[in-house]
């Protein structure tokens, strides 16, 4: 068997509700593409359009190119962005360019179902203009994430954000990891959508890991629904 789904015992305070652990990168990206594909073909019976947010970084291109080979009603699908770097529109760097030529680029989406967050802008305009785009989607059905070895997602970094922070957008403008500059989706965004797919693999990431599971604040822990695909070299007997 490729993959397990470990259900840790009630009332464990950590955010590790439901984890999928895979043995290699390669099958946990095919998991979650088809899991995707599932989500969107029972959304197809119940409302027009699945909203999705993508995930930056490097962990998710696998699982976008597998989504390539998944039959989808591209019609019906909204993409949106979980978080981007303040960057020229096309520069390779950005988080839109990578999903356009691991994955937009190569099926039938209408363009305009495509919502960039136009972080070129600079973070702060961006960011209230992406929120206004969500106030008009409305909670989105789906938020990839992936996590860095601090222990970030999306451009939520440890330590940088304020308790009790309610915009569904966040400008980031002393981000550890670079560019400094990014705009985010904000817990509260995060925390209204109907699901919440964690993308997190290769050994650098053990340590996060272990950390959220000792309970440790960091921004991911907030999530405590969220499933996470992890492949074995990351979970590495947690
Ligand atoms: C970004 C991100 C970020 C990313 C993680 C994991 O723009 O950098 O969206 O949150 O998902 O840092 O990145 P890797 O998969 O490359 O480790």
């Amino acid at each position: 068997m490729s993959s397990l789904s470990k259900q840790p015992p009630q009332g464990m305070g950590n955010c590790f509700h439901t984890v999928h652990v895979f043995d290699s990168p390669a099958l946990l990206a095919r998991a979650a593409a088809r899991r995707i594909a599932l989500l969107a073909k029972r959304a197809a019976r119940t409302q027009p359009f699945l909203r999705i947010a993508l995930a930056g970084g490097t962990t998710p291109q696998a699982c976008y190119r597998a989504l390539r080979e998944e039959t989808l009603d591209w019609s019906r699908i909204h993409i949106y962005f979980g978080d981007e770097r303040c960057l020229p529109a096309s520069d390779p760097q950005r988080n839109d360019q990578m999903a356009a030529q691991s994955l937009l680029d190569h099926v039938p989406i209408p363009a305009h179902q495509i919502h960039r967050i136009q972080a070129h802008w600079g973070a702060v305009p961006a960011a209230l203009d992406y929120a206004a785009c969500l106030r008009h989607s409305g909670p989105l059905d789906l938020i990839l994430l992936g996590m860095g070895e601090d222990g970030h997602t999306a451009s939520l970094f440890p330590g940088l954000s304020e308790p009790g922070e309610q915009r569904l957008v966040i400008p980031v403008l002393h981000a550890p990891k670079p560019p400094p500059e990014r705009v985010s989706l904000g817990p509260a965004a995060l925390l209204a959508a109907r699901q919440l797919f964690f993308l997190v693999a290769g050994p650098a990431k053990h340590a996060a890991l272990q950390h959220l599971q000792q309970g440790a604040s960091l921004p991911p822990q907030q999530f405590k629904l969220a499933h996470w695909y992890v492949d074995r070299a990351a979970w590495h007997g947690l």
